[in-house]
Order: structure tokens, then C-alpha cells, then sequence
């Protein structure tokens, strides 16, 4: 029997951020459906970060609501949002540079009074065995690689035990041996259950793991839908050819 779509799950409407005089995200509206896997693109600051940071808690809208199960979280703080089970990377990783690949995954752990340091480490162990970074636990993390630092990100945000992952940029200047793993750990995490909802430049990898993806321009959604059919839409295809020089000065 075909699982009816939960629309219910995760949804924002009309959600606004400014920045001065700068629009960085303006009537923002998409629902997410239980178990469902998004991709989120768009030219350089369009404002898919701001996106991440209001749905996370991180930053406050000017307006707009942010349902969590029905429950509008516009006005919660970020540690409300980690406990319903929104988690998050972050598109430059913020690791502790001078802890072990271990300890940044058990700091996170431990900031849910519930949790014991021994219960975290063995979830840390856990989540490590996952991401095939078992062999690194000791080292510390300014030593692992580009792309090793955004799986341990991805370790991080999973010691939270997230319903909802936002990851911001995770191919980002990734080697492509590793670019192929984490791929593969996205798509098992969906199959796990995971909501995922995926931003990044690279529109090989994004279409390699989603089938639906979201653009955003200059704050604003201009569309939504099935990628090969988004991807011809003449507004998306303007929006990035309009804006080539600025992503490549970016790069
Ligand atoms: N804290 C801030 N203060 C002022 N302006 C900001 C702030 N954060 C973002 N902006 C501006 O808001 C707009 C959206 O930025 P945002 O970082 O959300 O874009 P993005 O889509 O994530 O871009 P990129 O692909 O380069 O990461 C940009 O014009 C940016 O300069
Ligand atoms: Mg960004």
C-alpha cells in the first residue's frame, strides 16, 4: 500500500530575513514531507544559508512561521529546535580544531543533560563506524583533510539524533573519492528515515542523491520540482547564467 505523503512533518510560509536594506530571504514557503530527500540551489547568496539558519534557530525571521509537526517554532531558540530533532551542518565546518575527531562528536552529545558521557562515547564509536573515520578517532581534527572535516561535520549533527538534517554544502571542495562516500552516507541516512534537505553548488551530486530540489534567487523560491524539469525552467537557467561570473569569483 502506497504510504500516504505527510506533508504535515516540516513546513515554513511566508518566512522573511533582511538584512538592512538587503532582502537575503523574502516569502519563503515549501513543506517538507516525512522521509522526503530536497535539494536547495541557487546562485551565490541567494539565500540558502539564511534559509538554514532561520530553520535551525540560528537566526530570528522578520516574519513568516516555521512548523515543526504543526507547531510553529518561528520564535524558538536553536537548543528547541536541536531537541525536536533539526539538525544541522555548517557550510565552512566549525569543528574543535584542537580536540580529537572523538571528543567533536561527543561535545555535542553532551549538551542534552540526559546524556552520559560514557553513552555518548559509545554513540560517537557508533556514529564513527558509520562514516568510516573509526581509524581517525584519535587524531586531532586540523589534521583530517577537507573532506574528512565535513563528514565529522555530518558526525556531529548526527550525534543529535536528527529527524530533519540540513546540510549546507557538503561537496564543497571535497576529493571525489570522498565526494562518492558521502554521497553514499546521505542516501543511506534517507533510507534510514532521515528528512534531508541537501545545498550545494555541485548539481552533479545534488541530482545524484535528490529528485526533488528547491531554487532560490535573490531570497526568493522561483522553483520547485522534479530536477531534470527545474533545470530547463528558463528562470533558473537565467538565474545562474545571470550570475556565472559572480560564482566563479566566489569559488
Ligand atoms: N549576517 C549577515 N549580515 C548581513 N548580510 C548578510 C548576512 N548573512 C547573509 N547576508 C546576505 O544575505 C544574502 C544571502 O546570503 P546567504 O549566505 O544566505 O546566501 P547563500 O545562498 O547561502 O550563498 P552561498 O551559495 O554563497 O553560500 C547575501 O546577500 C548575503 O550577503
Ligand atoms: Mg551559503
Amino acid at each position: 500500500m502506497p504510504v500516504e505523503k505527510d506533508t504535515a512533518f516540516f513546513s515554513v510560509s511566508g518566512l522573511a530575513k533582511h538584512f538592512g536594506g538587503i532582502h537575503a530571504v523574502e516569502g519563503l514557503s515549501f513543506a517538507l514531507a516525512r522521509g522526503e530527500i530536497v535539494g536547495l540551489i541557487g546562485p551565490n547568496g541567494s539565500g540558502k544559508t539564511t534559509t538554514i539558519n532561520m530553520v535551525t534557530g540560528a537566526l530570528k525571521p522578520d516574519g513568516g512561521a516555521i512548523l515543526v509537526e504543526g507547531i510553529d517554532m518561528a520564535r524558538s531558540p536553536a537548543n528547541l529546535f536541536a531537541r525536536r530533532g533539526v539538525a544541522r551542518t555548517f557550510q565552512v565546518p566549525r569543528l574543535f580544531r584542537r580536540m580529537t575527531v572523538l571528543e567533536n562528536l561527543i561535545v555535542p552529545a553532551l549538551s542534552d543533560p540526559a546524556e552520559r558521557r560514557a553513552g555518548a562515547e559509545e554513540r560517537a564509536r557508533g556514529v564513527l563506524a558509520f562514516l568510516r573515520l573509526d581509524h581517525l578517532a584519535d587524531s586531532y581534527a586540523r589534521a583530517l583533510s577537507g573532506g574528512q572535516q565535513k563528514l565529522l561535520e555530518l558526525g556531529r549533527a548526527l550525534m543529535l539524533k536528527p529527524r530533519l538534517l540540513l546540510l549546507d554544502e557538503p561537496f564543497a571542495g571535497v576529493h571525489p573519492r570522498l565526494l562518492e562516500e558521502i554521497i553514499e552516507h546521505i542516501r543511506s541516512l534517507n533510507r534510514d528515515g532521515h528528512t534531508i534537505v541537501v545545498v550545494d553548488h555541485n548539481l552533479e551530486a545534488i541530482q545524484s542523491v535528490v529528485t526533488r530540489v528547491m531554487v532560490m534567487a535573490r531570497g526568493r523560491k522561483i522553483a520547485d520540482g522534479a530536477v531534470a524539469e527545474v533545470l530547463r525552467n528558463p528562470e533558473v537557467v537565467h538565474a545562474y547564467t545571470g550570475s556565472r561570473a559572480t560564482h566563479r569569483e566566489a569559488r
